[in-house]
C-alpha cells in the first residue's frame, strides 16, 4: 500500500523533531501503522529555513492553505500554536476533509468543543497526544488504557519550566525572580514566560484532562487559576521542615458537587513520588476506582520527546483513517451523546488542606488569638511550626513567622478565616497561603 502523506503546517522545534523522527525510524513506523507514514508537503513562513531542514524531497511553501488543499494530503499536523491563524487552519483542514494532529493545548483547552464537534460531523479524527504532557502518553492512558475505571482524581506536574523554576529555587535556597532570570539565560524559560509561571500553560493542559478523564465539554474559562510568581524561597524551606516539597499542581477532581478544575502551587508530602520530580520534567498521578494510583512520568517538552507523541498520533490515524468513523476512539473518550453536564465548581467550593504563614507579633496570646479563629469555623490544624524571633529576624527581633497546616476544609470557609486573621494587629505582614494535597 502507498504510504500515506501528512502535511506540517509550521516546522519550528517539535516540527523538525517529527520529521527527524519519522525519517530515522520510518521502518519501525511502518511495520506499526500498517503502511508508510511520509510528509510530503511543508508550509512556513521562513521557506528557506524549513528547506534546511526537509532537504530537496518534501514541497516547501509559505502558505498553509496550499496544504489543506493539496488532495494528496490525508494528514495535517498543526504545530503553528495559538488561537489565531492556528484555529482558521485546523477548521478548513477539517472541513477539507483531512485529518488534524496538532500540539495546541490553549487551542483546544479553549476552542476544542468547536473543533472536535465540526471534526466528528465531518468524520475525520483530530489528535492531540502532544498537547498534554509532551512524550508523556496520557491521553492514550487516560482515554483508552484506564477506559474500565471511574476515575477520581488527576494531579500532575504539566509545566517544565515551573518545575525547573521551582526546583531550582529550592536546592539552591533563591528567591523567584532570580531563578526566572537565570532559566531565561539558559534557555529553559521563554523570553515571555507569562503563560507558564502564571500558570495557564498547565490549566490548558488541565482542561483537556479533566475532559477526558470525565467526559465534560472542555472549560478552560472555568478552571482556577495561580502561578508560582508569589513564592518565595522562605516557604519552600518551611514546607521542607514540615515534610512538603512545593509544586505547581494541575489538579482536577470528580467530587460529590460537581468537578474540580485548579491549578495552583500545592505542598505535597515529600515522600510522594510525584513530589520528588525535579528539574523540567513532567509527572500525572491518575487515581481510578479500579486500578488505584498510577503515575506517568517523563519529558513534557523538547523536540523528540513531543514528536514522539506526534508520531503516535500519526501511527493512530494511518491506522484508523479507514474505519468507520462512528467506531473509532471517541476524541474525548466519552461518546459525544454521552457527555456529562456536571459543573465545574468555583474556587470557593473546593475543599482542600492549607499551609499558612503569618508573620505575628512575639508576644503572648497571639497564638491562642489565631488559633481561636480557626477554630471558631471548625478549621482542624494538623500542624504547627514556630521559630523563636532571633532565627527568623535575628537577635532582638519582635516578631516570627507562624506557620500552621491545617486539614481539610471549604476555600470559601479558609477566605473569610484570612480576612479575620489578616485583621489582627498582631498579623504584621499579608499572609501567606498555599493550599496542600496529600494525593493519597
Ligand atoms: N512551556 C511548556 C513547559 C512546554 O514549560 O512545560 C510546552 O507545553
Amino acid at each position: 500500500m502507498k504510504p500515506i502523506q501528512a502535511g506540517l503546517l509550521g516546522i519550528g522545534t517539535v516540527g523538525s523533531g517529527t520529521f527527524e523522527v519519522l525519517k530515522r525510524n520510518q521502518e519501525e513506523i511502518r511495520r506499526r501503522a500498517g503502511r508508510g507514514i511520509e510528509i510530503t508537503m511543508v508550509a512556513d513562513l521562513d521557506v528557506a529555513r524549513a528547506r534546511a531542514v526537509v532537504g530537496d524531497g518534501v514541497k516547501v511553501v509559505a502558505d498553509a492553505r496550499e496544504v489543506i488543499a493539496n488532495p494528496d494530503i490525508d494528514i495535517v499536523i498543526e504545530l503553528i500554536g495559538g488561537y489565531g491563524i492556528a484555529k482558521a487552519l485546523v477548521m478548513e483542514a477539517i472541513s477539507a476533509g483531512k485529518h488534524v494532529i496538532t500540539a495546541n493545548k490553549a487551542l483546544l483547552a479553549v476552542h476544542g468543543t468547536e473543533i472536535f464537534a465540526a471534526a466528528s460531523q465531518r468524520g475525520v479524527m483530530v489528535a492531540f497526544e502532544a498537547a498534554v504532557a509532551g512524550g508523556i502518553p496520557i491521553i492514550k492512558a487516560l482515554r483508552e488504557g484506564l477506559s474500565a475505571n471511574r476515575i477520581q482524581w488527576i494531579a500532575g506536574i504539566i509545566n517544565g519550566t515551573t518545575n525547573f523554576i521551582l526546583s531550582e529555587m529550592r536546592g539552591k535556597g533563591l528567591d523567584f525572580d532570580v531563578v526566572l532570570k537565570e532559566a531565561q539565560r539558559l534557555g529553559y524559560a521563554e523570553a515571555d514566560p507569562t503563560f507558564d509561571i502564571e500558570g495557564v500553560d498547565a490549566a490548558h493542559k488541565a482542561t483537556i484532562m479533566s475532559a477526558i478523564a470525565f467526559g465534560i465539554p472542555v472549560q478552560f474559562n472555568k478552571a482556577y487559576i495561580e502561578g508560582i510568581t508569589k513564592l518565595s524561597a522562605t516557604d519552600i524551606r518551611y514546607a521542607e521542615q514540615l515534610g512538603y516539597r512545593i509544586k505547581l499542581l494541575g489538579i482536577t477532581k470528580r467530587v460529590a458537587k460537581g468537578i474540580e478544575l485548579r491549578v495552583h502551587p500545592s505542598l505535597v508530602p515529600a515522600k510522594r513520588l510525584i513530589a520528588n520530580v525535579e528539574g523540567a520534567m513532567n509527572a500525572v498521578v491518575v487515581h481510578g476506582d479500579a486500578v488505584g494510583t498510577t503515575l506517568y512520568y517523563g519529558k513534557g517538552a523538547g523536540s523528540e520527546p513531543t514528536a514522539s507523541a506526534v508520531i503516535a498520533d500519526l501511527v493512530d490515524v494511518t491506522r484508523l483513517h479507514t474505519a468507520d468513523p462512528h467506531h473509532r476512539v471517541p476524541h474525548l473518550a466519552f461518546q459525544p451523546d454521552a457527555m456529562s453536564d456536571v459543573a465545574v465548581l468555583p474556587m470557593s467550593e473546593v475543599v482542600t488542606s492549607y499551609y499558612l504563614r503569618l508573620r505575628v507579633a512575639d508576644e503572648a496570646g497571639v497564638l491562642a488569638q489565631v488559633t481561636g479563629l480557626l477554630a471558631g469555623r471548625s478549621i482542624s490544624i494538623d500542624a504547627v511550626l514556630q521559630r523563636e524571633a532571633d532565627e527568623v529576624g535575628g537577635e532582638g527581633a519582635t516578631s516570627t513567622d507562624l506557620i500552621i497546616l491545617t486539614h481539610d476544609t471549604r476555600e470559601g470557609t479558609m477566605n473569610e478565616v484570612l480576612e479575620q486573621l489578616q485583621a489582627l494587629p498582631s498579623v504584621l505582614a499579608p499572609i501567606v497561603r498555599i493550599r496542600k494535597e496529600e494525593l493519597n
